[in-house]
């Protein structure tokens, strides 16, 4: 058992897929930071990395360039004989569909993973009535996949991706086969993975309803972080300002950062490191909104 958060800094990542003589560069140079504890989302187009983001982030994949860290661990440098520990004790994974064995029962499926860690029988039972607890579904002990809908499958998904309680939770359009009410049930119980058992949480989604519950949201492009966005910045079907408008806030919202950052280092509140890190990233965010600006037609 693990215990609670990471933070994930993900540092000029670069993917590179060879297909005969053809080479796709699916991630360009990506940069991401999540501080421990924090939500976000990563939104973009089809095709423009996201998954293979996340496979990285969740050791399935591997990086051709970059590094990435995960806490203390850096996983881009981890043998292959220890991905397996990361992945069984650092990170949950959770899919758009199939994350569960359709021949073993809801609370089977949260059992496999502690005992391919190994934990005892007693301490097992345990886990699965909290964790069946925490997704509302102490009551569907024994269901199997079939007998559940969409959402509670993926409410048992969620589960047993924290059945080995990781630090962090990977979630690629975890609501992606469900209907928009069982999608809002899932995204509140990712949500609250991540307040009340305080996980960090990384969530690909294509559905801006689904990706304002987090705290912040990525947009990526041709396999590089666009935008940075908040929650009232992401356009849902209430919100009518325009896609420009919440690129220009974001600016200046950013802009303001970089000026309490400055102030902040004048006045010794925090480390020379810390500023030079804190600052390094927020120019390469406003970097990637000045490339957006001028893509919509903006010049300056
Ligand atoms: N195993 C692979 N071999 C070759 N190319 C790949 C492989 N996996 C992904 N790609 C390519 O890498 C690019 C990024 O793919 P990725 O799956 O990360 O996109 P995505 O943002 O998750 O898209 P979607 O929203 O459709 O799920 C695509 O051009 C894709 O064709
Ligand atoms: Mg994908």
């Amino acid at each position: 058992m693990t215990g609670k958060a990471v933070a994930v800094t993900v540092d000029s990542l670069v993917k590179a897929y060879r297909l005969g003589h053809v080479e796709v560069q699916a991630l360009r140079g990506l940069n991401l930071k999540v501080d421990a504890g924090r939500m976000v989302s990563i939104i973009g187009p089809s095709g423009s990395g996201k998954t293979t983001l996340l496979n990285i982030l969740g050791g399935l994949d591997r990086a051709t360039a970059g590094t990435v860290s995960v806490g203390n661990t850096q996983l881009t440098s981890l043998p292959p004989s220890e991905l397996v520990w990361y992945r069984r004790d650092i990170v949950g994974h959770i899919f758009q569909a199939l994350n569960l064995i359709p021949t073993l029962t809801a609370a089977e499926n949260v059992e496999l993973p502690m005992m391919a860690a190994k934990v005892k029988s007693s301490a097992r039972r345990s886990r699965i009535k909290e964790l069946l607890d925490v997704v509302g579904l102490s009551d569907r002990w024994e269901h199997k996949p079939d007998e559940l809908s969409g959402g509670e499958q993926q409410r048992v998904a969620i589960a047993a991706a924290l059945a080995n309680d990781p630090p962090l939770l990977l979630a690629d359009e975890p609501t992606g086969e469900l209907d928009s009410v069982n999608a809002r049930m899932v995204t509140e119980f990712l949500v609250k993975v991540n307040r009340e058992l305080g996980k960090t949480v990384v969530m690909v989604t294509h559905d801006q309803n689904v990706a304002r519950a987090a705290d912040s949201i990525m947009r990526i492009e041709d396999g590089t972080i666009k935008a940075a966005l908040t929650p009232s910045q992401i356009g849902g079907q209430e919100t009518s300002i325009s896609y420009l408008e919440q690129l220009r806030n974001r600016m200046s919202e950013l802009d303001l950062q970089l000026r309490n950052l400055d102030q902040d280092f004048r006045e010794g509140k925090i480390s020379g490191d810390d500023y030079a890190d804190q600052r390094l990233r927020l120019r390469q965010v406003k970097a990637g909104l000045q490339d957006e600006l001028q893509r919509q037609g903006v010049v300056g």
